[in-house]
């Protein structure tokens, strides 16, 4: 299946399945806006957990934060956001359409990418085993023409955004003919700057009232409270502090569900360093960050670093990780080296010091800091995506049939344990109902009992239900349950008291932590 209709599907999943909703549906929903249904909290809620947990319980130097979303107007102006936040935005004069002139180019870059990818899966399938890539890169013609391509737009991109040259950005859409995906005219009109902060104004009258932002990210809520976390919680450098919170962008081209929105959810880290030692800790928090990353067992080949082409004017090393997403290979991630561009900023904009005093060195300085940042429905999403399987399994009558299921990570999967008597009689529900009573405190269940069991355990699959536990008959004897696993289909009987063991055995927090240190 074409990766486009994929990713269609999984977007007509999470409405179908209460994961997502489009904002205000109900009238015509608002661009880039999205609510997040009784399946998609969950799995929000827990991987939230999972990253505060391995920030704030894995490294005794991390510590949590909870700061506003309003801030004073000059934070911005000192973060470098009232003047440089900007994107380069240009329109199409046909259509009207309004595109991101940076996101332009890389499209028609992974187009030239699409190409050589798609020679070399060809001329693999013709060679088998003796093809060799290297070379083939080396010799085919069509590879070699797309690939001076790529390099050529790749190096005047790349020039263009470092020196801010506007005019340069809308020439090589011009040169590369670029027509706008909607009307397919090539008319377009000039690049211009346009900022992403969304503004409003704090106070009563329209005179007295002051214009204030929107965050666009959190960081800064971290960054004007170093020194109270520093001072309170007597932390020696180096530290960190972590924090989990609503940022809003009014991007221009608000696309992919829930890859761009307006409004989102940013978990954020800066880890505050002795000057000096910066890069290594950007290589430490580059490989922790990824080892989290793959332990959502995605596959390892879905992820992959991509260092910045163009460093912003306050880091000195960034990189992003990367997943492979139906539409290519996109940002999950941030792990940036920001200097100590921001709390000099701020000391100097507030006037007061944002220093710390090293008492192994004997002297005070401004701490350079480390940055991971991690948007959460750019991580749902990559989740998703990874989960989303569709598979062909045998069915009733020696037939197979096409079933759809989300194959979670069982920690992060929303409902853990659906809990199904086979009938609505004899008993059963109310035997049903003991056992989730009896798990209710330590996992979320939910019990069903309408419909067959077997239309039950789609319905599981398709939200990513781990185990389901189906009470029958023989449970009223015996006290045993039949498990059935998401994932291989099978089934195993059980005494219920061996349930809890079992559970904790495939849903354990603990387990999948440990797996980072
Ligand atoms: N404090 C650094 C910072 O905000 P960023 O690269 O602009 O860096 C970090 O954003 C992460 O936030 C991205 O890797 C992405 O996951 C998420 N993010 C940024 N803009 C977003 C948007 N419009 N919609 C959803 N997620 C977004």
């Amino acid at each position: 299946m074409a990766q486009e209709d994929v990713f269609k599907k999984l977007v007509a999943h999470c409405k179908e399945y209460g994961f997502v909703f489009q904002s205000s549906e109900i009238y015509d929903g608002l661009g880039a806006v999205y609510d997040y249904g009784q399946n998609g909290v969950e799995l929000k809620n827990n991987i939230k957990k999972y990253w505060w947990d391995s920030m704030v319980l894995l490294h005794e130097n991390v510590v949590g934060l909870d700061s506003a979303i309003f801030m004073h107007p000059t934070t911005w102006k000192a973060s470098g956001h009232v003047d440089a936040f900007n994107d380069p935005l240009i329109d199409n004069k046909d259509s009207k359409k309004r595109y991101r002139a940076d996101v332009l180019i890389e499209d028609l870059m992974a187009k030239f990418e699409g190409k050589i990818d798609k020679e070399i899966e060809k001329a693999r399938k013709k060679f088998g085993d003796d093809f060799d890539e290297a070379q083939f890169r080396e010799t085919n013609p069509r590879v070699k023409a797309n690939q001076e391509k790529l390099d050529e737009v790749h190096g005047r991109f790349v020039k263009a955004l470092n020196d801010n040259n506007l005019t340069e950005l809308r020439q090589i859409i011009v040169d590369y003919e670029v027509a706008c995906p909607l009307s397919g005219s090539k008319e377009w009109t000039d690049v211009r700057q346009f900022n992403l902060m969304f503004s409003t104004e704090m106070g009563s009258t329209a005179e007295g009232a002051s214009k204030i932002y929107l965050r666009p990210e959190t960081a800064q809520g971290i960054f004007v409270n170093f020194l109270n976390v520093q001072k309170t919680g007597r932390m020696k450098l180096p530290f960190g502090i972590a924090q989990i919170g609503k940022a809003f962008r009014n991007e221009i081209v608000a696309r992919q569900f829930i890859f761009r929105m307006r409004e989102f959810e940013q978990m954020e880290m800066q880890f505050f360093v002795r000057p000096g030692e910066e890069m290594k800790w950007f290589e430490y928090w580059k490989e922790m960050r990824m080892k989290w990353h793959k332990s959502m067992g995605m596959g390892d080949a879905k992820y992959r670093f991509h260092d910045h082409d163009k460093l912003a004017h306050y880091a000195n090393a960034a990189t992003d990780v990367e997943f492979e997403m139906p539409f290519g290979f996109k940002e999950v991630e941030g792990i940036h080296s920001r200097t100590d561009f921001d709390l000099s900023q701020h000391q100097e904009f507030s006037g007061k010091k944002m220093q710390y005093f090293d008492p192994e060195l004997n002297k005070s300085y401004v701490p350079y800091v480390i940055e991971t940042s991690i948007g959460v429905d750019r991580m749902f999403l990559s989740i998703l995506a990874g989960a989303y399987t569709e598979e062909e399994v045998p069915g009733k009558d020696g037939k197979s049939e096409s079933r759809v299921v989300l194959k979670l990570p069982p920690v992060i999967a929303p409902v853990k344990l659906a809990i199904l008597p086979l009938v609505r009689k004899d008993g059963l529900p109310e035997k049903a109902m003991e056992i989730m009573d009896q798990f209710k405190f330590d996992f979320n269940c939910r019990y069903e009992e309408k419909d067959s069991i077997g239309k039950r355990y789609r319905r599981q699959d398709a939200i990513g239900t781990p185990f389901c536990i189906t009470v029958d008959h023989q449970t009223m004897e015996d006290d045993s349950v039949t498990i059935r696993y998401r994932d291989s289909m099978e089934q195993e009987r059980v005494k219920i008291s061996e349930l809890y063991k079992i559970m904790t055995g495939h849903i354990s927090m603990k387990e999948l932590l440990k797996s980072l240190i």
